[in-house]
């Protein structure tokens, strides 16, 4: 088995040597190669090619008419000939040593091996608190929107090793920085282990990440959702509901106006947005799954709405007499519970196709940790 370690760099002229030191050192007794991808602008691309006469595990290229840290480690990828690719960052936030451990998981058949900060043992020292709450709030999003990302405690993490299959033959289109998610997201693979870590804090030179980054990051999630036709289901299930709610209000204002009592105006602009509802959900959210007649899939679909209801109201008044939380709290958890009932039931009943059901085989093989 050979190891590709790929490293991409910008702007790091003073980590290059500790850092192909510090990986010969812990892999002295493995078949292995390091590839930078350098995109720099000072003095890197000469101590790399100094570097490269002397260690011939050392290979690099330099890019001139292209830069990002995502695009070097595809490029990587490209120019790898190892069975096993790992990634590291150059400024020895991720430490050498560990290469060994996560290549002794890939051994033992595992997929993709994660060096975790956020599991018991790991820390994330490294980053100064406004960037733990960044980086908290970014790990976070991409767990709530992407279904593949779920189980990874660390999915923005710049540290991982894989075998070379998960990512064979997949076209890969990482928007900025955040590769691992997008192999998470589209790679193929079995299994997916957590390694605890401490993350260092930098050895020399100074951070990339910028807000122009962070950008590409919410880009780059929203790109994989709408390639992902599990997850964006449930984003355009959440906005015909927010439609849903604008088209009530705008029924019952008019009815209102026109003389209606409220209870009228509140029961007829219910039933509107239910229809309204329906119908975009029926051409949009579920359109690849028609397989009875509309007016069966429209009695369902009142079905689901009305227990819904049921269970917005039961939650809601359940909580305000017996928990004594605030009341608009209460109905918020009340909506929140009947959404998920019907996206539910909208999903596994109302529109279930045969066709539904080979998308979610084929989600729940991809990450099943071990
Ligand atoms: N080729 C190339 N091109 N490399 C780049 C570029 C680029 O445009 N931008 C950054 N790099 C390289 C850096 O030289 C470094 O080796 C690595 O990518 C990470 O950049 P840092 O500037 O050190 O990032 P960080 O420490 O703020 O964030 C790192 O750690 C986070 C926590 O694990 C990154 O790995 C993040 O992705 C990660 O979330
Ligand atoms: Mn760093």
């Amino acid at each position: 088995m050979k190891l590709s370690v790929i490293i991409p760099t910008y702007n790091e002229q003073d980590n290059i040597f500790t850092v192909t030191e510090l990986i010969d050192k812990a892999l002295q007794h493995v078949n292995y190669e390091i590839i930078f991808v350098d995109d720099s602008s000072d003095n890197t691309p000469d101590v790399l090619s100094q570097v490269a006469k002397v260690n011939a595990h050392v290979r690099y290229e330099h890019r001139i008419d292209e830069r990002g840290l995502g695009t070097a480690v595809v490029r990587g990828f490209e120019l790898a000939q190892g069975d096993v690719l790992a990634i590291m960052d150059a400024d020895l936030q991720h430490p050498p040593e560990m290469l060994n451990t996560m290549l002794e998981e890939i051994q033992k058949g595992i997929d993709v091996v994660v060096p975790s900060r956020f599991i018991p043992g790991g820390s994330d020292g490294g980053l100064s608190l406004l960037r733990k709450i960044i980086s908290a709030g970014a790990r976070y999003m991409a767990r709530l929107a992407l279904h593949s990302v779920r189980q990874s405690t660390d999915p923005t993490s710049g540290f991982f090793m894989i075998r070379r299959e998960v990512i064979a033959g997949v076209i890969l289109r990482p928007i900025g920085w955040k590769i691992l998610i997008e192999i998470l997201a589209r790679g193929n693979y079995k299994s997916i282990i957590e390694i605890p870590y401490a993350f260092r804090s930098r050895s020399a030179g100074e951070s990339k990440m910028s807000v122009q980054e962070q950008w590409n990051y919410i880009k780059h999630i929203s790109l994989l959702v709408y390639d992902s036709p599990i997850d964006r289901r449930f984003i355009l299930f959440a906005l015909v509901g927010l439609s849903g709610v604008m088209v009530n209000m705008a029924v019952y204002i008019v009815a209102v106006r026109f003389g209606l009592t409220v209870t009228l105006a509140g029961f007829i602009s219910a039933l509107i947005a239910l229809l309204s509802n329906f119908i975009l959900n029926d051409r949009i959210t579920w359109s690849d799954s028609k397989n009875s007649g509309w007016l069966f899939r429209a009695s369902k679909y009142l079905i689901t709405s009305l227990i819904g209801i049921g269970i917005d109201v039961g939650i809601l008044t359940f909580l305000d007499h017996n928990v004594h939380i605030h009341y608009v709290m209460a109905n918020l958890i009340g909506i929140f519970v009947a959404t998920a009932w019907n996206y539910l039931l909208s999903n596994y009943w109302t529109w279930h196709t045969a066709k539904r059901k080979v998308l979610i085989t084929s989600s729940e093989q991809v990450s099943k940790r071990v």
